[in-house]
């Protein structure tokens, strides 16, 4: 099938490579030449694993083309996905403007009928934006071609995109049920007939239950990590061990294990933007969303909770300090650094005095053009950061390591060496990797999240 993917970010690139995979001829569309040209001489512009080879392997096929063409685009594709960002708006609602440009160039070019597919995510009544914007497009040009805007929003996780495409645990579209919307069904149906093959991943519903689908999924889960995060707080204070908890309450098939990790807050491009944006939903309703305040809240709290560990440890005035921080992309095996804990605890380290040697396996380009954004006030504190070759450089002479990000290269150091390198061997882990009872036997001075019962036992 003929697929155009307008937005090649992390979920158009993954996307596209992947519909090309199973066999499909795939257009990818940008506005970021600088992606376009990554991408048109064999490089990809982000850190996916498994993503380059499908990306090269495709290429080479001529099935997976990179262009800035809007008008050869939308030639292209019967089916056209919107997959570019839907960033925060000012006051937190889903900034649509991106999308509206898609649908707009989808309007001005197209001339027999395509499926206009909203990948990215966005807010419930999103497709009638868009279907209004291609329908005054088409009037402008006095034409009167059909087309069917249908929902279908993404639910792979950074990290793990290419395996979450490839074997989806459901693939949601909601269609409108008219004569257009039937056909945009039935070709929607042949594009994923592939992933439905040994049992039925597809659940199929009206526009506006898919689009709110996403938000629901991605606000329950940011519930189960502020509700722990909550949990973790309170266990530090009353001596319990918040792990012994998850695995106590993960038993229970109702609850489950996943999502139950206690840390130093989530960030990402997802979550944070989604509860934000599902909140503005509610107050355009005059309703309030209580729940999804206080996980936004708690939240914003947990990315200080490293910091405030630090100063609690060290003090308020942290000038003179060297700390080593370990992981500044938001999660492990991405370099996306999107709304990471890391920024928070960087910004309270160095605005307080102290200086920071930092590494991560795979974002320290990112972080240092996201960390120039986030200091512009203050350009001079960039100085007060190395970025180090590994993560035993890092730790030189440092007075405690900070853990943010739970890459699987820092679940088992060389302890020996972890604490030879430090000036004294204080650790605060803000992902829990490490046992704290074992820290406590090789000296370490082990900071947790909601386990410091075992540190001190
Ligand atoms: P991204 O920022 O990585 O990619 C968006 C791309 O769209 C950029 O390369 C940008 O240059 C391009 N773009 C913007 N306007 C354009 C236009 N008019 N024409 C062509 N290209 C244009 O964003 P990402 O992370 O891929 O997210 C895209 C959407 O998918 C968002 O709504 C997001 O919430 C959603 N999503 C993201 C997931 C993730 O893990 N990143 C997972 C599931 C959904």
């Amino acid at each position: 099938m003929k697929i155009t993917i307008i937005g090649t970010g992390y979920v158009g690139l993954v996307t596209g490579a992947c519909l090309a995979e199973l066999g499909n001829d795939v257009f990818c569309l940008d506005v970021d030449q600088r992606k376009i040209d990554i991408l048109n001489s064999g490089g990809i512009p982000i850190h996916e694993p498994g993503l380059e080879e499908v990306v090269r392997r495709n290429s080479a096929a001529g099935r997976l083309k990179f262009s800035t063409d809007i008008e050869a685009s939308v030639a292209h594709g019967d089916i056209q996905f919107i997959a570019v960002g839907t960033p925060p708006d000012e006051d937190g609602s889903a900034d649509l403007q991106y999308v509206l440009a898609a649908a707009r160039n989808i309007g001005k070019y197209m001339t027999g009928f395509k499926v206009v597919v909203d990948k990215s995510t966005v807010p419930v009544g999103t497709a009638d934006k868009v279907r209004a914007v291609i329908a005054q497009e088409l009037s402008s040009r006095k034409d009167g071609l059909p087309f069917s805007v249908v929902s279908n929003p993404e639910f792979l996780k950074e990290g793990a995109a290419v395996e979450d495409f490839m074997r989806p645990d459901r693939i949601v579209i909601g269609c409108d049920n008219t004569t257009d919307g039937e056909r945009a069904r039935d070709l929607m149906k042949k594009l994923y007939a592939p992933f439905n093959r040994n049992h039925e991943r597809t659940y199929w519903m009206d526009v506006r239950s898919a689009e709110f689908t996403k938000y629901a999924a991605n606000a329950m889960l940011a519930t189960r990590i502020s509700f722990m995060n909550e949990l973790a707080n309170l266990a530090d204070h009353v001596g319990a061990d918040i792990d012994a908890v998850r695995h106590g309450i993960g038993s229970d098939p109702r609850i489950g294990h996943s999502f139950l990790y206690a840390g130093c807050g989530y960030g990402g491009s997802c979550f944070p933007k989604d509860v934000q944006a599902l909140e503005r939903t509610a107050q355009e309703y005059s309703l309030n969303l209580q729940i999804l305040q206080a996980v936004e809240a708690v939240n914003n709290q947990q990315k200080q909770v490293l910091g405030n560990k630090i100063i609690h440890r060290f003090g308020k005035n942290l000038t003179g300090r060297h700390f080593a921080v370990w992981g500044l992309a938001f999660k492990p095996n991405t370099d996306d650094m999107r709304a990471a804990p890391s920024r928070v605890l960087l910004g309270e380290l160095l605005r307080a005095g102290a200086s920071v040697a930092v590494y991560d396996p795979v974002a320290i380009e990112e972080a240092k053009r996201v960390l120039e954004l986030d200091f512009y006030d203050a350009p001079e504190l960039l100085a007060s950061i190395r970025y180090a070759e590994n993560p035993m450089d890092a730790l030189s002479g440092a007075d405690a390591l900070a853990i943010v990000t739970e890459w699987k290269a820092f679940r088992s150091p060389d302890f020996d060496k972890v604490k030879s390198s430090l000036k004294q061997p204080v650790i605060f882990d803000g992902r829990n990797l490490y046992d704290p009872s074992v820290m406590r036997e090789i000296g370490v001075e082990y900071y947790g999240i909601g386990r410091s019962v075992l540190a001190k036992a």
